[in-house]
């Protein structure tokens, strides 16, 4: 029997911009321990084995920061905090059931177009 994969990765947008820039970005002075206490959670839970918790940079919604998304199926969570995550992680990643409320609005996340789609419209 072969190592298992992970039945889940979580991305936490990690990206900072310096102060006084414009653009918003995910990780500030009151978002800076999330992603810690995401790992710490799945710790405490006993599933960081089968739950891979990922430092990645702009995932391109940063308006709506802190952002995490869950693979697999794309769920995008918005304006994150400690107790969203806590949440997510019980009834998402455990439960099973999406956390509608907490998922980034429609508009801001339509269907994702394939890169064959992509080439077409490009023509190439
Ligand atoms: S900085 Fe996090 S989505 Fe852009």
């Amino acid at each position: 029997m072969g190592i298992p994969q992970p039945a889940f990765y979580i991305f936490k947008c990690q990206q900072s911009t310096p102060p006084g820039m414009p653009k918003p970005s995910c990780v500030t002075p009151q978002s800076q321990d999330l992603y810690q206490h995401l790992g710490q959670a799945l710790m405490q839970k006993g599933i960081i084995g089968t739950v891979q918790p990922i430092q990645s940079a702009c995932l391109n919604r940063c308006n709506v920061g802190p952002v995490m998304l869950v693979e697999p199926g794309h769920f995008m969570y918005m304006s994150m905090t400690k107790e969203k995550i806590d949440r997510i992680i019980d009834e998402h990643i455990i439960g099973g059931n999406v956390v509608t409320e907490y998922l980034i609005h429609d508009e801001l996340w339509d269907e994702a177009i394939s890169p064959s789609a992509m080439m077409a419209q490009m023509g190439r």
